[in-house]
């Protein structure tokens, strides 16, 4: 098998991955949230933790891997400046992923004592529902800015 269609191939579809398991399950914690239905608000954040660790992780890791593996194929210099504006968005993304997945895991934990109490979802849930928003859309938008760079391949500098 040619190895750059193979590389290109995986990185191509560790990138949907990616954008559509984060796609996808943020709109389902949302959704779920906005419901205010406690016991599916739980249930719906361990699956969307579940997946995180699932399909969301591997291809956090698989992109950047295979995506160097490209560079390094297609005789790209590493320093590109598309390059390098995706190396920066990317870890933006990265990073507010991390804590976005941080919260996720305590919303989850809020949810379930709430649920299993039947009481209603404390003041800290309705704080950290705000900052997950703020945060994943810092992580969409810069991940959407990364797949334009990768596309279009502009002369940035
Ligand atoms: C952060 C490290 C990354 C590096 C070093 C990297 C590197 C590359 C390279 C070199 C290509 C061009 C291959 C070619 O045309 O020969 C490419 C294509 C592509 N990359 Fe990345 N990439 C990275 C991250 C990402 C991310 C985060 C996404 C999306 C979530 C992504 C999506 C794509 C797509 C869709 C293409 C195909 C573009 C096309 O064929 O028109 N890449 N990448």
């Amino acid at each position: 098998m040619d190895e750059y269609l193979l590389a290109r191939g995986l990185h191509i579809v560790s990138a949907i991955v990616l954008f559509g398991t984060g796609l996808g399950t943020a709109y389902q914690l949302f959704a779920a949230c906005r419901s205010g239905d406690v016991p599916g608000i739980a249930r719906v954040a361990r699956q969307v933790v579940q997946a995180d660790w699932l399909f969301t992780t591997p291809a956090a890791v698989v992109q950047p891997v295979t995506g160097l593996w490209l560079v390094r194929l297609s005789g790209y210099g590493f320093t590109e400046p598309w390059l390098v504006m995706s190396y920066l968005l990317y870890g933006l993304a990265g990073i507010a992923w991390l804590v976005v997945v941080t919260l996720q895991v305590d919303m989850e934990r809020v949810a379930a004592l709430a649920a299993r109490s039947s009481t209603p979802l404390p003041e800290v849930f309705a704080r950290h529902f705000r900052l997950w928003l703020r945060l994943g859309w810092v992580g969409f938008v810069s991940l959407a800015g990364v797949i334009a760079l990768m596309v279009a391949k502009p002369a940035l500098w």
